[in-house]
């Protein structure tokens, strides 16, 4: 599912996924199916990088076009940047690097926060079955975030961004409490959250790695707790349908799967690499189908 060498001409746009690990990424099946349906000039290539300071240093004045950025990079990436976006800079993390043509300097995104938020905001139309307004469903809503790691950053800003009252549980409580004052939220410890109900119909969104593939039976919540949440979200893809995402329906909340992020922030990252409309229908099929 990569590409053809014989289409790889001097004019061809370059991208690639700095990442390590970096083969379970679906970046370069979804990336090199879009630019070959579109009939787009590019490539999009697997980058294990052990330092992406080094790495870009080497490379950004090659013909790279543009980088997605995965762990544990997506951090320092930000450092590596010469330009960053205001909102990846709040977040702390840059997902997506762009080469500006003009003057080859590196511009750092992040593309993370609006799909996993979207989908999320989605999610809740489905079961208000509201129209969409300018006001967000998430306004005044307690939106309680487990893990306050890079995407953790991404989830509790764009909460905050659209009015809701945003909670960090982590294992690590320290780190809670540093995200929660910097986006202006409360902190609890994760091993704090199976007591903590204060209201129902709270939003609930993992960004942890616990329940990925292998560990599929693994859960950061107990399902007791899950009956005072309406969506349970969670960011991991692999598997589509975690055990929290499984006890959560059981438990009558709506459920968003950590696809939908990756679809939203792949919209992005298409529109910023290619300056064209991100092919939504497209990029779901592919992702779908996989
Ligand atoms: P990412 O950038 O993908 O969010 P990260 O920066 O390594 O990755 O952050 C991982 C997050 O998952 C952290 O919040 C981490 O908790 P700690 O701050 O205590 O390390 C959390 N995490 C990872 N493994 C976990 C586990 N087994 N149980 C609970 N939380 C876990």
């Amino acid at each position: 599912y990569l590409y053809n060498l014989r289409q790889v001409a001097p004019d061809t746009k370059v991208y690639g996924i700095i990442g390590k690990p970096v083969r379970h990424s679906k970046s370069p099946m979804l990336y090199n199916e879009v630019f070959k349906s579109v009939g787009y000039n590019g490539v999009y290539l697997f980058l294990l990088v052990d330092d992406i300071a080094n790495f870009l240093r080497a490379y950004s004045s090659t013909d790279f076009v543009g980088f997605s950025v995965t762990i544990p990079h997506k951090e320092a990436a930000l450092k590596c940047c010469d330009e960053v976006d205001p909102v990846a800079k709040s977040i702390g993390a840059v997902n997506c690097v762009i080469r500006r043509p003009t003057d080859g300097k590196l511009i750092g995104y992040n593309t993370d926060y609006v799909g996993a938020i979207s989908a999320i905001e989605d999610g809740l139309q489905v079961k208000y079955n509201g129209s969409r307004t300018n006001v967000s469903p998430l306004a005044g809503k307690l939106f309680v975030v487990i893990g306050a790691g890079g995407a953790g950053k991404a989830l509790a800003y764009g909460a905050k961004e659209k009015g809701a009252r945003v909670v960090i549980a982590n294992r690590t409580y320290d780190r809670a409490r540093e995200l929660a004052d910097t986006i202006g939220g409360d902190a609890l410890s994760l091993a704090d959250l199976d007591n903590y109900h204060p209201e129902d119909g709270m939003i609930l969104a993992n960004t942890t790695s616990v329940g990925m593939q292998p560990k599929v039976d693994e859960t950061p919540v107990p399902k007791y707790v899950l009956k005072y949440y309406s969506l349970v979200f969670d960011a991991i893809y692999t598997p589509k349908t975690t055990r929290l995402l499984k006890e959560a329906e059981e438990s009558g909340a709506i459920i968003v799967s950590g696809l939908e992020m990756f679809k939203g922030q792949a919209y992005g990252q298409c529109e910023k690499f290619t300056g064209l409309p991100a092919p939504k229908e497209l990029i779901g099929k592919i992702m779908e189908n996989y």
